[in-house]
C-alpha cells in the first residue's frame, strides 16, 4: 500500500500516439500503484509496445503527460527513466558477450559501479535460472535462454515500475512459472509492473489487474474478478438427447448446436431448479447439465469482439465465447 501523498508508480492521462495515418493510441488513461502488478491485454497491433515505448520515453507522444513515480517522462526523462526497467518485445542482448558481460554492461549503464554491479549480476541471475549459462555467449543461448538475459537486464538495477513486453514467448513452462514468480515476489517488495502477454492464464497466476487495450484505447480496467463479474456470460447449459425443446423462462435462452440450449443468467447456480423445473416432459430426454463460468479468456473476447485490431478477423463469435466458457 502507498501512502496517500506519494505519487503512484506510473501515470499515464489522456495519451495519444499515431504513426501516420495510424492511430496506435487514443486518449489512454492508465495507473500502476506501487506494488500492483497491470497485466496489459490486447490482440496485435492494440497498441501495447507503444504504450510501454512511450513510458520508457524511447518515443513521444503526440498528447498526454506520463509519470513515473511523480517524474514526467517528457520534462524529466533521466529521473523518469532511472526509476523503471524495460524489457521490450524486441531482444536487446549482444551476442558476442556473455550472459555475465551482458548482465553487468546493462549494470554499468543503469548506473551501477563495481561491485555493486557484480553483485546485482549474481543476484538478478539466480530467480531467472541464469547461474549456470554465465560464462557462455549470449549467441549460444536458446531463445528462451536469451528471453530469460533480456528480462534479466530490466531488473538490474532495481527499478520501482517494471515494464515486461511478453516476457514468456517463446519461453518454456518451468521458466514461465519461474518468471511469474519472480514478478509476484518483485510486486510482494513494491515494485509496480506492467506485463503484457498474449497469454491470459499468465495473468490469474500473477495475481495482476487487467488493462485490456483495444484499438489503441483502454476498454476495460479492473481485477480479474471485476471483468468477469462486469463482462463475463453465466449459464446453465442443458444438452438433450435430441432437439432441445421449447423453454418459457424469463431469461435469454439460446440454441447452439444441434443438441444444447443455454440459459444466461448471472447466477446460474441459484436458478438450475427453476430451470429443470420448466424443462417438464422433455426432462426425460436431458442427458447432461452444467453451470457455465466464464473465463478471463472468455471476457476478453467478448470485450474485443468482431473488432480483431489487425485484420478485421471476427475473434469472438457467439460460438467462440460459448466455446470458451466450457473451457
Ligand atoms: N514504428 C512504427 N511505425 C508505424 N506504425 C507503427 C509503428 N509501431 C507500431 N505501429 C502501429 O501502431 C499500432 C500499435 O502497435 P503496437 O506494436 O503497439 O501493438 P502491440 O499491441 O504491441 O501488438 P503485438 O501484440 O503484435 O505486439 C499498430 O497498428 C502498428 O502497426
Ligand atoms: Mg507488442
Amino acid at each position: 500500500m502507498r501512502a496517500p501523498d506519494r505519487p503512484p508508480a506510473l501515470s499515464v492521462r489522456g495519451v495519444g500516439k499515431s504513426y501516420g495515418g495510424t492511430i496506435a493510441l487514443d486518449h489512454v488513461d492508465l495507473e500502476i500503484a506501487e506494488g500492483t502488478i497491470v497485466g496489459l491485454l490486447g490482440h496485435n497491433g492494440a497498441g501495447k509496445t507503444t504504450l510501454m515505448s512511450l513510458v520508457a520515453g524511447l518515443v513521444r507522444p503526440d498528447a498526454g503527460e506520463i509519470e513515473v513515480l511523480g517524474h514526467s517522462v517528457a520534462r524529466h526523462p533521466r529521473r523518469a527513466r532511472r526509476e523503471l526497467g524495460l524489457a521490450p518485445q524486441e531482444l536487446g542482448i549482444y551476442p558476442p558477450l556473455t550472459v555475465r558481460q551482458n548482465l553487468q554492461f546493462f549494470a554499468e549503464l543503469a548506473g551501477l559501479r563495481g561491485k555493486e554491479a557484480r553483485r546485482r549480476t549474481e543476484e538478478v541471475a539466480e530467480p531467472l535460472a541464469l547461474t549456470g549459462l554465465m560464462d557462455r555467449p549470449a549467441s549460444r543461448l536458446s531463445g528462451g535462454q536469451q528471453r530469460r538475459v533480456h528480462t534479466a537486464m530490466a531488473l538490474i538495477h532495481r527499478p520501482r515500475l517494471v515494464l515486461l513486453d511478453e516476457p514468456t514467448a517463446g519461453v518454456d513452462v518451468e521458466t514461465r512459472a519461474r518468471l511469474v514468480a519472480h514478478v509476484r515476489e518483485l510486486a510482494a517488495q513494491g515494485t509496480a509492473v506492467c506485463y503484457s502477454t498474449h497469454y491470459l492464464p499468465e495473468i490469474e497466476d500473477l495475481a495482476a489487474d487487467v488493462a485490456v487495450l483495444h484499438q489503441g484505447r483502454v476498454i476495460a480496467r479492473g481485477s480479474v474478478d471485476e471483468l468477469v463479474r462486469r463482462h463475463g456470460d453465466s449459464a446453465v447449459e442443458l444438452v438433450f438427447s435430441g432437439a432441445p425443446p421449447e423453454l418459457d423462462l424469463p431469461w435469454p435462452v439460446t440454441r447452439q448446436g444441434e443438441d444444447t440450449l443455454l440459459v444466461r443468467v448471472e447466477q446460474p447456480h441459484l436458478v438450475t431448479a427453476r430451470v429443470l423445473a420448466a424443462l417438464g416432459d422433455a426432462a426425460v430426454r436431458l442427458s447432461a447439465l452444467r453451470v457455465v463460468r466464464p473465463s478471463l479468456d472468455n471476457v476478453f473476447l467478448r470485450l474485443t469482439a468482431g473488432q480483431h485490431s489487425d485484420n478485421g478477423e471476427d475473434h469472438a463469435s457467439t460460438d467462440r465465447i460459448e466455446a470458451e466458457q466450457h473451457a
